[in-house]
């Protein structure tokens, strides 16, 4: 894991895709399992994001080479589906709700927090490799606004002066 951190976090400052030569040896292993089986793009692909925690251009023109499949459908598939992402993500990821319910109790002075605190623009992820943060249109909790969610966990009726606080929490 700590080996998983500090590539994501050179990866992330760099923003240069650089694959060490070992990572690419497990991935051949992952394609070399699913090699030869029609309809097994999607676990092949699931399984080289749980590798490298995303899934940047060069790993999926491997999978594509390595499964004789055109880099463009993998491309589609990549894109297609939303738990699939071509670009480096945090340890945790911050799901902001900007939805009307939130926004009037408070979520853009926490975006704000979370802009000049952090240094996070929605869409980024830190410098560190901690967070990544997305803004949402609702969550689903609007008798909780406002509310962020960070992985898992749904935090409501939150002060915005607290945005930080609760943020500090994660490692
Ligand atoms: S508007 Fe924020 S949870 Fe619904």
């Amino acid at each position: 894991m700590k080996e998983r951190d500090e590539l994501l976090k050179r990866k992330v400052q760099s923003n240069v895709e650089v694959i060490p030569p070992e990572e690419l040896r497990k991935l051949d292993e992952i394609i070399d399992r699913y090699h030869g089986k029609p309809g097994y793009l999607i676990p092949a692909l699931k399984d080289a994001q749980e590798l490298f925690g995303y899934l940047p251009q060069e790993v999926q023109s491997r999978v594509a080479k390595g499964l004789n499949i055109s880099p463009s459908h993998v491309y589609g598939v990549v894109t297609f589906y939303s738990f699939f992402t071509i670009a480096p993500r945090g340890r945790h990821t911050i799901r902001l709700c900007l939805g009307t319910a939130c926004y009037v109790k408070g979520s853009r002075e926490m975006l704000d927090n979370i802009v000049r605190d952090i240094g996070l623009n929605v869409g980024e992820t830190s410098q560190d490799g901690r967070f990544t943060l997305e803004a949402v249109r609702c969550l689903g909790a609007c008798g909780l606004a406002p509310v962020m969610m960070v992985g898992n966990d749904t935090h409501g009726n939150i002060d915005p002066k607290d945005t930080i606080k609760i943020l500090e929490a994660y490692e």
